[in-house]
């Protein structure tokens, strides 16, 4: 029976909504379900795959009918008839519910083939020797009636196309970043209706971005930059279908006209120069004079092979930020305050006489005296120029830049500038927002935002580390750490699948990655903190978005990297390693924790974590080959690190060789004390006890340490660099000290994130300190934003089951901790919406949680300290004097341990009330 209250939504192909220019043979299909009833779950569904529109809506499935497929699944791959480059497929779906009711037919949605073989295309890799950012043009004719027409293009580093007069598309600082000697993303863009019968002109104007920077760039670049050429090219292809079903292809070759531009310098950090003098009106439509061109050259193309970025999400111009302040240093000079740091540039409105210079300098810092302070751009230059032509109202944005600041300082504008001078474009990979969250704590909420500004300026196409000063690479530490605080804020998958084909193809024959990918920098082999992304991001990608295939296509780069820590080892201890537990107060590198701890550690969660996938995909000889090894790495860590007191960190050995042999007794005694005062490790002790490396009648005193390190000895502080710092606030809720690990968060005195929040910090940090001075001091770093993973797993308790990946099961655990009193957050995931919000009083905790269909979760409620607890559901009661006591839909079973009483869930919206009889 058709069931109106069942709906089936969200269609997606390859998690993308009507992708255009897919290069995936088997696409994978997902939808979310819709019930109105509570307690529902899918137990079957009907794909139906069409080559043209019409099929479709008769629901005839040329191309692939599934027919009915009984499961809960609601990820399903292709299975139909071969796909055809540029085709454009239809679909649609249909579902039954646990009752056997069906839906409707959902919507139907498409997909569209993009140019799956390498003789697709037509066209030819073009240049201009020597050029650093020339225009590129050709003008044809239709004489037919245009029934549909895509562009695709790629050009490196960056191009910005134009097609009779007008930007094609909106995205920028494209195509996404890779390694161009492996893999050259191309994009795919309708242009039906920027066509017309008649003249036409298209126009490509090129950027160097990472392809080709400038040499003074490269030499003055702290490490060697990859450098691919000496300058950029691109390559192309229009075609155009017509109504008779004949068609055309415009591609590019030497036949198109070429000449510089008025951008006449552009790099990603030193900025752009623009000279709108050198504009030539026109130059991107029909019936332009270009007679004075050169011809363009056709290039050997580059050695990576293109490949569709259909999927991916491209980089746009998200926000448009108004500056909050103007003020003037001194003569000629202004400072624009955007009150937020953020990464992408200024647009310029300015009237003046031709050739006027206007330079905007871009920076996160301003020095006391109210000028700018470029110190944490390093050796980028991040700034723009721009040169009048002197013609009424001008305005510029760079193209083939970007830069990292909160405060753009302008001189040499003509006349007096005003807050409407500048704008701020706020610019980044275009990941869908899916979290939100917010609780009764303003302070949290601060932090919360920053980390979402944070972390978004550093989504570039690839994950960066800082978007301000002369690296902005993909350091795969921070990326690592940060990747399920960005699971929890954005739709993250399309981009880390891209960034796991960019490790995959930096890895080596030895097994090893560099620590930073793609690798601009050579920086062969990782440390191990670093180089985990490759086993713990594809780990998490499964967990939360319950793709099993990530696993499998990652497998062998997991078993390499792991195998490659294997070979580094030395019974059981790994020493290789440059940062490890890095930048913990005061410095940079730590002082408490040994980079062989933090090493061996990753060397053993990588294995056990290998071998668990290793069991996932029924791979049992691996599963047990390193689940062995697992044990083994445990055995030396504890052998290694845990010292005759009984906790982890530096041993009385390493302390000894700070003694010079010619000290007295009482002297070694004395040193040897102040020493263990000054050396010890929270991280280590941290980490020994997530991973359940401590021999059980240790635990006490490992605890002991840790609490006592944090508490009396650095004054409710975490002493942890990055590494800790992800797993101290969930080792402290874990175990009855969710309050500690409130104030440690909170706390406003140094370091906590309530400091940087106290110190007008609108991102976070590189480090806990507030520096502003020379050297390491990026503003906006994301690797310390790990807390906010903490926030939507512990704070308010929504966690994946991991035998259940994908949000089948939610574990819904709440840590009410004392100074909240209300916490909520909701995800939108590819299974429908999942929200939760707690609300206490003295009497009565409240919690509100929705669960989309076809999935269930497990409330774990918190029994607050009461005895007799009454727990209620829709002011029913459903638990009392410890059992459940009604049959509500939905409700499946109860039971309770000493914390808390938990209570299985179907589908549905649900409002509990817990009380004290
Ligand atoms: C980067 C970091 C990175 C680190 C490696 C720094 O310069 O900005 O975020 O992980 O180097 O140690």
């Amino acid at each position: 029976m058709e069931n109106k209250n069942l709906r089936v939504t969200q269609l997606s192909c390859e998690y993308t909504s009507n992708p255009l220019g897919i290069d995936i043979l088997k696409p994978l299909f997902s939808w979310s379900i819709h019930h109105s009833e509570r307690n529902q779950k899918q137990s079957g569904y009907q794909i139906v795959v069409a080559s043209s529109l019409e099929n479709a809506k008769k629901t005839f499935g040329d191309m692939w009918d599934s027919r009915e497929v009984n499961t809960d699944q609601t990820t399903v791959k292709y299975q139909g008839k071969l796909l055809e480059s540029k085709k454009t497929y239809y679909w649609k779906v249909r579902v039954w519910d646990k009752d056997r009711n069906i839906s409707p037919y959902s919507e139907i949605s498409s997909f569209e083939m993009g140019l799956l073989n390498p003789e697709d295309w037509q066209g030819f890799w073009v240049g201009k020797p020597g050029g650093g950012s020339p225009l590129f043009r050709k003008e044809f004719k239709i004489d037919k009636e245009i029934k549909r027409s895509r562009v695709y293009v790629s050009g490196l580093g960056y191009y910005e196309l134009r097609l009779n007069g007008e930007k094609v598309g909106d995205r920028v600082l494209d195509p996404g970043w890779t390694d161009y000697d492996e893999v050259v993303l191309y994009s795919t863009y309708d242009v039906t209706s920027l066509l017309r019968k008649g003249s036409n002109a298209v126009g490509v104007m090129l950027g160097n971005g990472r392809f080709c920077p400038p040499d003074e760039v490269v030499n003055k670049n702290p490490y060697k930059l990859k450098k691919y050429q000496s300058y950029p090219i691109f390559i192309l292809e229009i075609y155009i279908e017509f109504e008779d079903d004949s068609f055309v292809n415009i591609v590019s070759d030497s036949n198109w006209k070429t000449k510089e531009g008025p951008i006449i310098f552009n790099d990603i950090y030193d900025g752009e120069i623009y000279d709108a003098r050198l504009e030539e009106e026109g130059w991107d439509e029909a019936f332009f004079d270009d007679s004075g061109w050169e011809f363009a050259q056709e290039i050997g193309s580059p050695q990576g092979k293109l490949k569709s970025q259909a999927t991916f999400p491209c980089i746009k111009v998200d926000k448009i930020l108004l500056p909050k302040e103007l003020t003037s240093p001194g003569p000629g000079v202004y400072i624009y305050d955007f009150g937020q740091n953020f990464s992408g540039w200024a647009r310029l409105k300015v009237s003046g006489p031709g050739s006027t210079q206007v330079k905007l300098r871009f920076s996160e810092l301003l020095n006391e005296d109210g000028s700018l302070n470029t110190n944490p751009n390093q050796g980028a230059g991040a700034t723009d120029i721009y040169i009048l032509k002197g013609q009424g109202e001008e305005n510029y944005e760079p193209r083939f830049t970007y830069h990292g600041f909160r405060y753009v300082e302008v001189r040499g504008f003509p006349g007096i500038p005003s807050l409407e001078t500048l704008e701020g474009c706020f610019v980044h990979s275009e990941v869908r927002s899916t979290g939100s969250f917010f609780t009764s704590c303003s302070l949290v909420n601060k932090i919360h935002e920053n980390i979402r500004w944070g972390q978004l300026s550093n989504l570039m196409s690839i994950p960066t580390d800082c978007p301000q000063r002369d690296e902005r690479m993909g350091w795969m530490g921070d990326a690592q750490l940060v990747s399920e605080e960005t699971i929890y804020n954005f739709q993250m998958i399309g981009f880390f699948k891209k960034w796991l084909t960019d490790i995959k193809k930096s890895q080596k024959e030895d097994g090893s990655v560099p620590d930073l990918v793609p690798p601009y920098w050579d920086f062969y082999p990782a440390d191990p903190a670093w180089g985990t992304a490759c086993v713990s991001i594809p780990w998490d990608l499964y967990l939360y978005y319950g793709d099993r295939e990530i696993l499998e296509e990652n497998y062998s780069m997991m078993r390499r990297w792991v195998e490659f820590l294997h070979s580094q080892s030395k019974d059981g201890i790994l020493e290789l390693g440059k940062y490890g537990d890095w930048c913990p107060p005061w410095h940079i590198i730590s002082v408490e924790t040994p980079i062989s701890l933090v090493s061996t550690w990753f060397y053993y969660r990588d294995t056990l974590l290998f071998s668990q996938i290793a069991k996932i995909l029924g791979k049992i000889e691996d599963q047990d080959r390193f689940l062995k090894r697992a044990e083994e790495i445990k055995i030396s860590f504890n052998k290694k690190f845990l010292n005759d007191k009984n906790f982890y960190g530096w041993t009385e050995d390493w302390y000894r060789t700070f003694l010079p042999s010619t000290a007295s007794k009482e002297d070694k005694e004395i040193t040897l004390k102040r020493l263990h005062r000054y050396l010890r490790s929270q991280t280590a002790n941290i980490l020994a006890l997530y991973s359940e490396l401590v021999p059980v009648d240790k635990r006490k005193t490992v605890w002991r340490e840790l609490i006592d390190d944090i508490v009396v000895v650095h004054g409710n502080h975490l002493n942890t660099g990055i590494i800790g710092t992800k797993y101290i606030l969930d080792v402290l809720a874990e175990n009855g000290e969710a309050d500690l690990a409130f104030k440690l968060v909170t706390q406003a005195t140094y370091p906590s994130w309530g400091y940087m929040m106290k110190e007008g910090a609108t991102t976070l940090w590189e480090r806990w300190e507030s520096l502003a001075e020379e050297g390491m001091n990026s503003q906006n770093h994301i690797m310390l934003g790990t807390v906010d993973a903490w926030f939507y797993k512990y704070l308010v308790g929504i966690q994946v089951d991991p035998h259940f990946p994908g949000w089948r099961k939610i574990i819904i655990k709440p840590y009410p901790v004392k100074d909240l009193y209300f916490a909520s957050a909701s995800l939108e995931t590819f299974r429908g919406l999942i929200s939760s919000a707690w609300r206490k009083d003295v009497n009565s905790f409240f919690l509100q949680v929705s669960i989309p269909a076809n999935s269930q979760a497990e409330v774990q409620f918190p029994k607050m300290g009461w005895k007799n607890i009454v727990v209620e559901e829709g002011g029913e009661n459903i638990w009392q004097k410890g059992t459940l006591v009604s049959q509500k839909e939905g409700i499946d079973y109860a039971k309770e341990n000493e914390d808390r009483i938990i209570i299985q869930i179907g589908s549905g919206d649900y409002q509990f009330k817990l009380k004290e009889e």
